[in-house]
């Protein structure tokens, strides 16, 4: 393993300090630099003005269509800023023209805001949503997914890793079925920005929508889709503004050429920035080096769980990440959520909403979610076990 150093990490998170930190997936501890790059910001606009500091940081600000580009491996015409994955996600999703009888493939993965945004769609423009099995790991059948295609298909989605467990799909493995039949490929890697390497041509998307908040340890309401040039060109989005398309005339406008067509003038400029600044710090850690350490902290942990009486985990696929969650036959996931905070370590439970489609299918109890990042430590994961152990 590379060496990493961890000591560095925790220097520079102020709030790993006072907590084990095990909610990763729902939002990392920001570093230093992240945050106090937000910080100065809001100071500078409380003093300048909000305009004036837009003014003056536009090269700063610009930066994060970079960072983010190098981050993704596209260009920075291809990414759009946005606060939310779920905005990021639906911006995508909406532009497209589905007509009656049009069928979306998707993953029993998903999230359940793309759930409902594919059932309203159903519901309003007659779309079929077909859901395509997974494997007997649990992770999408490759197989399964060609041959559902046909020409009625006008889009496939796939959440690389979703919130509620250990499970990587094999993303790479749907982009070459799509490519392959022409159908565009919409990618939801929330959970999966900041904790492993994510090459969109590898990948071979078409879409990609991410979130700042969780491993890629950036500030809360920051979001980015990622569009490819050449489908960028076809996909008018849903909604428009004067930003997005420019006003020629008082009769006119001109959709932008860029994916920032899919932006509105007005955000967190403070968020955007510390967002470049966060993908700057995951970049200077490295992806792969990130990626390796997670999983190292994590199988460490799954393998201490694994020996816990009733304790059962409930990974599923080949590939497992940073996401550990389990139940226990003991105590409700709510209860052992709520006895670990009052030990200072912040774990969540998993909602239906998570994936909803996979929670009917496995009929799991209420999940504890442990989510761990690379400023995490082998210390802190005996610390939760034993605290654990004692509580069940
Ligand atoms: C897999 C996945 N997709 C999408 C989202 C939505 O992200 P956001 O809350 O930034 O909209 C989440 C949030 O937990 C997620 O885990």
């Amino acid at each position: 393993m590379v060496a990493f150093d961890v000591e560095q990490a925790r220097r520079e998170t102020r709030g790993c300090v006072e907590h084990i930190h095990f909610n990763n997936a729902g939002a990392s501890l920001p570093p230093m630099p992240v945050a106090n790059a937000l910080y100065a910001y809001l100071r500078e606009e409380e003093e300048h003005g909000g305009y004036e500091v837009m003014a003056r940081r536009a090269a700063e600000l610009d930066h994060f269509y970079t960072a983010a580009a190098k981050l993704l491996n596209c260009s920075a015409d291809e990414i759009a800023f946005a606060d939310s994955a779920t905005r990021a996600w639906n911006a995508a999703f909406y532009a497209f023209d589905f007509q009656p009888g049009d069928r979306i493939l998707a993953s029993s993965a998903e999230y359940g805001s793309s759930l409902v945004a594919l059932l309203h769609q159903a519901k309003r423009l007659g779309v079929e949503i077909s859901w395509v099995p997974d494997d007997p790991t649990g992770q999408i059948d490759i197989n399964s997914l060609e041959s559902q295609i046909d020409r009625r298909v006008k889009l496939i989605c796939l959440t690389q890793v979703p919130s509620g467990g250990g499970l990587i799909n094999p993303a790479a493995e749907v982009g070459k079925v799509a490519k392959t039949a022409g159908i565009p490929y919409l990618l939801d890697a929330c959970q999966a920005l900041g904790q492993m390497p994510v090459d969109v041509d590898h990948l071979g998307c078409d879409l990609l929508c991410g979130t700042g908040r969780k491993f890629l340890r950036g500030p809360r309401g920051t979001g980015l889709l990622y569009v490819r040039k050449k489908l960028l060109e076809k996909l008018e989005p849903n909604q428009l503004n004067h930003y997005a398309a420019p006003l020629l005339s008082a009769k006119s406008y001109q959709l932008r050429s860029d994916a920032k067509r899919f932006e509105c003038w007005e955000r967190s400029y403070a968020a955007q920035l510390a967002l470049g600044v966060a993908i700057d710090y995951a970049l200077a850690w490295g992806l792969e080096a990130i990626s390796e350490r997670v999983r190292f902290l994590a199988t460490s942990l799954r393998q201490k769980l694994a020996g816990i009486d009733g304790v059962t985990l409930t990974d599923q696929g080949l590939e497992h990440c940073a996401i550990v969650t389990f139940f226990s036959a003991q105590l409700p996931a709510k209860q052992l959520q709520q006895q670990l905070a009052l030990r200072q370590i912040n774990t969540s439970t998993v909602p239906f909403s998570a994936n909803p489609v996979s929670s009917e299918k496995l009929h799991h109890p209420a999940l504890l979610r442990a989510s761990l990042h690379y400023y995490n430590t082998v210390e802190e994961v005996e610390c939760f076990v034993a605290e654990l152990k004692q509580l069940l």
